[in-house]
């Protein structure tokens, strides 16, 4: 596919001079696609690309007033092997029939082994997405600034619960398979972004705060792709959680998928960790800097647990939580308050509690802190797996969005 990218139209317009100052707030891309999926690609720098497929699309859908019955169609669409509802504009049709094709390199081993790994460790992967994933958001700015000010950013609750449907089904079974419906998820938010590309420009306040013209480029997907399988599974290291390597391949193969089927260009979804390693250290860990919005959120997502389940967890627990797996730099950004007794009980009891859940340490020989603390583990545990279920409990679905935050 030729990607016309949005740099060639700022060319054209002779607006790429303004763009390329405020986008240099971005480290230089030098990372090579050599090392992509697909193992070459046109170098692009992807802070400059978007998504030549689904903007002019959706630019179309909500130029001509047809969002709200398109959305309104596009609900009944649920599941990956299903037929289109009748109704819906043509042009839409056609990009999502090529939007919903899985790509060559699709890899059905490796989707089966995922499933062996997301039932093993389902109950990790839910603490690390709605916890590590979700607070790591708050300080990626671009993202921050983009969830605040777009509708999103109006209704954190349903933000939350539309974002775990997408953690819940990269890990469900059937994730990719026609009776599925992560392919739906995904072109769906294909669409949702594509809509706020078109929507957010608008914004004043966002305008005000923001340091590119158009949101969401590639580049700012990879970055937030990053905070997702790539901290997900250093932290899964980190705890020592024991992982036999083709499940941690295929984990990966699912979530390369998942990028691809969110409009990422293969030529930028790295091909092994080592890769993805690389290419964070490249362009997420530098960027990570506290905004105001994102302060603001971070608060609003420690009360998480209360969205969940009604406040089950208290606020110190999980705050105790963010510092320990995002750090000290992190948790001070967020202006995260120090709770000296749970930061010590995650310090020195999170990874004998996740080695005695593994049987590698009988509970009797863990520190005596784990002992009184074992309790508040589980509970994290059980409410990352609510989180994750949350995305399966209601009839959820993903739109394209009709307006920006009107805050
Ligand atoms: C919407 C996931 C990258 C900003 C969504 C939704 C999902 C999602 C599931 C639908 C939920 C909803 O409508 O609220 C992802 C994933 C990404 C990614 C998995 C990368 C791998 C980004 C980036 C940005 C961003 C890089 C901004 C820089 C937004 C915004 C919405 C949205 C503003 C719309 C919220 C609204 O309804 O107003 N995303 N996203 N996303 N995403 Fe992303």
């Amino acid at each position: 596919m030729v990607e016309r990218s949005r740099r060639d139209v700022l060319v054209a317009g002779g607006a790429l001079g303004a763009v390329g100052a405020l986008a240099s707030a971005m480290p230089a891309w030098s990372w090579s696609p050599a090392g992509s999926v697909v193992g070459e690609g046109a170098g692009l720098d992807p802070k400059y690309v978007w998504d030549a497929d689904a903007d002019p699309v959706v630019a179309g859908i909500i130029e001509r007033g047809e969002t709200d019955a398109v959305n309104k169609l596009l609900k009944k669409w649920t599941k990956n092997g299903q037929a289109l509802p009748a109704g819906l504009p043509a042009d839409l049709v056609a990009f999502i029939e090529k939007a919903r094709r899985l790509p060559a390199w699709t890899d059905q081993a490796k989707l089966e082994k995922a499933v062996d790994f997301n039932e093993k460790r389902g109950l990790y992967l839910g603490v690390s997405y709605g916890f590590v994933s979700g607070m790591m958001s708050t300080v990626i700015p671009r993202e921050a600034r983009a969830v605040y000010y777009s509708k999103g950013g109006a209704d954190m609750r349903d933000r939350i619960t539309k974002t775990a449907k997408l953690g819940y089904d990269v890990g469900s079974a059937n994730a990719f398979q026609p009776d599925g419906e992560m392919i739906v998820t995904c072109v769906k938010t294909r669409l949702a972004h594509a809509g706020v590309r078109h929507l957010l420009p608008k914004s004043i306040y966002w305008q005000k705060a923001a340091d590119e013209e158009i949101p969401i480029s590639q580049a700012d997907m990879m970055v937030t792709w990053h905070s997702l399988p790539t901290s997900v599974m250093q932290n899964l290291v980190k705890w020592k959680v024991p992982i036999e390597p083709a499940e941690s391949e295929a984990f990966l193969h699912s979530w390369q998928l998942t990028a691809h089927m969110l409009g990422i260009l293969d030529e930028y979804i790295p091909a092994s960790w080592d890769e993805a390693n690389a290419q964070a250290a490249q362009v997420l860990t530098p960027i990570l800097a506290p905004t105001p919005e994102g302060i603001k959120l971070a608060d609003t997502l420690l009360g998480l647990a209360s969205f969940i389940d009604g406040t089950v967890l208290t606020k110190p627990i999980l705050a105790a939580l963010t510092r320990y797996t995002l750090g000290e730099e992190i948790a001070d950004w967020l202006q995260i308050r120090d709770t000296p007794f749970w930061d010590e009980v995650f310090e020195t009891a999170w990874e004998p509690f996740v080695a005695v859940r593994e049987g590698l340490l009988s509970l009797e020989d863990a520190p005596g802190i784990l002992q009184k603390s074992y309790w508040a583990f589980d509970e994290i545990l059980r409410l990352g797996v609510l989180f994750l279920l949350s995305g399966a409990k209601f009839p959820i679905s993903i739109q394209i969005p009709v307006m920006n935050n009107p805050n």
